[in-house]
């Protein structure tokens, strides 16, 4: 047992198996549970559950806990808030703090052309908006997005995504006008071709398109993450999104980046948009790390696009709600004060090191990859065939969990790993969750031999 990690009882441990029970009757299936254990509480990268189990937090809420678990700042910003007022519809009775979070994440968004920013709820959200924005000024229909994308669950979000089961299957008709080229997935190049010998055939693609299957002059805009999320921390090459601008320029169709995943230091920089080649988005979706928790999400844009909807074209009741935009600017506090960039860059060099070596031992690792601290492992049959291993990853999942470890997996096979630690996690425990890695790696090694 470790110091962070300490599995005590049983997983779930009785207490959590009282109210799994309570859940199984009254939750509905649909949200099922990755970890068998209700939490009590939390700091920093650990959790603790009511049976006295404590984890060390590699999933970070999927993503949103870059600031730590209950970070002392947001908190006292948050208490601080809903003493004073917690609702009001902005568009109704406006408040600062909306109005200074939209000025910081205007001028901190990559690129020189002057922003703007509309704030919403979840990350679904922020792409529904950004394509209703892009339609809008654009006054084209098309939306170009990617295989292995993943936008959220709504109607054009779902749409946008790309894998299947479980997001798509028996939930259409889609949105129409979607269209869909394969991502500069490098490990497994769609066009058998190996960079920086390929003349990015991916990005070329795109021109492609334009012959075989839709007039540009039909398309609105393309979506793209920067890193692939949920499809397996995908990071494309170089000159990737360089080239793909210049396409969209070229046919006048807007590029909306997606971070919601990427942002808010995940990557090692405030966007994960500052390291592809200078390249300024036209529209940004941000959510998730954004307010530590707190339901938040937005788009900011270029203000001659942010601004062609017209009045009360976009929003809704709870939009950019005071208590979140407290939160997020103390995320933006937090980031700054604790210099959580360079940290994430430290702990994806260190992850990368942990990994790669373990891949240099077993052969069921085919991939290593990422960017900044969103770094992930692929796990495959065999180096030579790729063929997806989902078991392998759901194994340590499972073998990891037992020992305190929370992993999440990823890639529309399920075939990877991937790590969203808090930022704030210290190298005691970030050593001592690549331990677990390594035995839990060692365990299913064992067993499969
Ligand atoms: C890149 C990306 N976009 C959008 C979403 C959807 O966000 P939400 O679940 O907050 O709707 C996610 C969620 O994982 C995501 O990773």
């Amino acid at each position: 047992m470790g110091r962070y990690a300490r599995v005590v009882t049983e997983l779930p441990g009785p207490k959590s198996k009282k109210l799994i029970e309570k859940k199984e009757r009254y939750v509905a299936n649909a949200f099922s549970l990755h970890l068998p254990a209700v939490i009590d509480k939390a700091e920093g990268a650990v959790f603790t559950d009511i049976d006295g189990n404590s984890f060390i937090d590699f999933g970070g809420g999927v993503g949103v806990l870059n600031v730590g678990h209950c970070p002392p700042g947001v908190v006292k910003a948050i208490q601080a808030q809903v003493e004073r007022f917690i609702h009001t519809d902005f568009s109704v009775v406006p408040y600062q703090c909306l109005i200074d979070l939209a000025g910081r994440l205007a001028e901190a968004a990559p690129g020189p052309t002057p922003k703007k920013c509309g704030f919403f709820n979840a990350g679904a959200e922020a792409v529904e908006n950004a394509v209703k924005i892009a339609k809008k000024y654009t006054g084209r229909k098309g939306i170009i997005t990617f295989e292995c994308a993943f936008h959220g669950r709504t109607l054009m979000a779902m749409s946008l995504t790309s894998r299947v089961k479980p997001y798509k299957e028996d939930f259409g008709p889609f949105a129409a006008e979607v269209y869909r080229i394969p991502f500069a997935y490098c490990y497994r190049c769609t066009y058998g071709l190996t960079y920086p010998g390929c003349g990015l055939a991916c990005a070329e693609a795109l021109e492609r398109f334009f012959v075989t299957t839709v007039s540009p002059k039909e398309v609105a805009a393309v979506i793209a993450e920067p890193v692939q999320g949920e499809g397996g921390f995908i990071v494309p090459p170089r000159g990737y999104f360089k080239r793909i601008r210049e396409i969209c320029d070229k046919h006048g169709i807007l590029l909306i980046c997606d971070e919601v995943q990427t942002g808010f230091g995940r990557t090692g920089t405030l966007f994960a948009m500052e390291q592809m080649d200078g390249v300024e988005p036209d529209l940004m979706c941000v959510a998730k790390s954004i307010a530590a928790g707190l339901p938040l999400s937005g788009v900011i844009g270029k203000r001659e696009i942010m601004d062609r909807p017209e009045d009360s074209t976009i929003g809704g009741t709870y939009v950019g709600n005071p208590v979140a935009c407290e939160a997020a600017l103390h995320v933006l506090d937090q980031i700054e004060s604790e210099k959580l960039l360079s940290r994430s860059k430290a702990i994806g060099a260190r992850l990368t090191e942990a990994f790669t070596g373990f891949q240099d031992r077993y052969a069921f690792i085919g991939d290593v990859r990422g960017l900044g601290a969103m770094v992930a492992m692929e796990f495959v049959r065999g180096r030579e065939s790729k063929e997806p291993a989902p078991d392998i990853a759901a194994a340590l999942v499972k073998t990891a969990m037992k020992r305190g470890l929370l992993l999440l997996k990823a890639g529309v096979q399920g075939n990877c790993i991937r790590c969203l630690a808090p930022l704030v996690i210290t190298d005691e425990q970030l050593e001592e969750a690549i331990d677990i890695v390594g035995e839990s790696l060692a365990e299913i090694a064992a067993k499969a031999a």
